[in-house]
């Protein structure tokens, strides 16, 4: 940390798959995860943040991804803290990352960690295989009891599930269920802002007073002018470098540089599919 603060890189939804499959039959999510966090050096963060969706519909990717934070972690000389998505089956993410975390809360993946003087909780917002993202009781009240000592240069929040709404009608009520209950835990703390994903689509807000800050994806993101019916996967990809220094928080979405797609097979879908984010 500078002096005038920390800087985050922020990954979500990098969405791996196993045995070298693509995305969507196109989109190697493996290469676009290594180009962001080579890109990453750039910045020289003080944390990078995996906000979930680590991998796609619960591949078993997590220990191979172990190893390529791992070595993230010490090319970059920072942590890389994880929090799960709705992709990741309970218990995955707690079990493979997160090995130098500070304490634990309700969930292997709810936790504290102290970079630099900013403390980073992350929190597991549940969803595999549900429609919304949710805190528990039992979260909430571990994580008033964790806000009460504040920390020497505040606190940043990393869940998947963002606590406000998508631009997307058709993501109404898929993310984080009853925000208004964390607003509470909030107020009055020394919290300085909120980092999600999720949607695949960068977006920005606030709950109460504190900042919410939506991702764009490392694997794709919506465009919200393709041809209907058609796939993702030529648009780019993208991280957030975000800055939480003395009565500032910022964050800028930056595209990553890519490397050769694979080879192009656009598989029209029907209109309707349900979104599985
Ligand atoms: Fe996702």
């Amino acid at each position: 940390m500078s002096a005038r603060g920390a800087t985050l890189v922020q990954l979500t939804d990098t969405h791996l798959l196993a045995g070298g499959a693509l995305l969507r039959g196109r989109i190697d999510t493996w290469a676009r995860t290594t180009a962001a966090l080579g890109a990453a050096a750039r910045f020289s963060p003080d944390a990078v943040l995996v906000t979930g969706d680590v991998s796609d519909r619960g591949a078993p990717v997590y220990s191979r991804a172990a190893e390529l934070f791992g070595q993230a972690e010490r090319e970059l000389g920072c942590p890389v803290i994880v929090v799960p998505g709705n992709h990741d089956p309970a218990g995955a993410v707690g079990a493979a990352f997160n090995r130098r975390r500070l304490a634990s809360g309700p969930n292997p993946a709810d936790t504290v960690h102290l970079v630099a003087g900013l403390r980073i909780i992350g929190l597991e917002t549940h969803g595999f295989r549900e429609a919304a993202g949710r805190l528990s009781d039992r979260q909430l009240l571990w994580l008033r009891a964790v806000l009460q000592a504040p920390a020497p240069r505040g606190t940043v929040l990393a869940m998947h599930h963002p606590p406000i709404e998508s631009l997307l009608p058709e993501l109404a009520g898929r993310g984080l269920a009853r925000p208004g209950e964390l607003a509470a835990v909030l107020a009055g703390s020394d919290v300085r802002g909120i980092l999600c994903g999720h949607y695949h689509l960068p977006g920005t807000g606030s709950l109460g007073t504190i900042p919410v800050w939506v991702s764009p994806a490392v694997s794709y993101n919506h465009n919200l002018f393709a041809p209907e019916g058609s796939k993702p996967g030529t648009d780019p990809s993208w991280f957030s470098v975000i800055k939480v220094g003395a009565g500032q928080f910022s964050a800028t979405p930056v595209q990553v540089p890519v490397p050769a797609a694979a080879p192009a097979r656009e598989v029209p879908v029907p209109a309707r599919q349900p979104a599985l984010l």
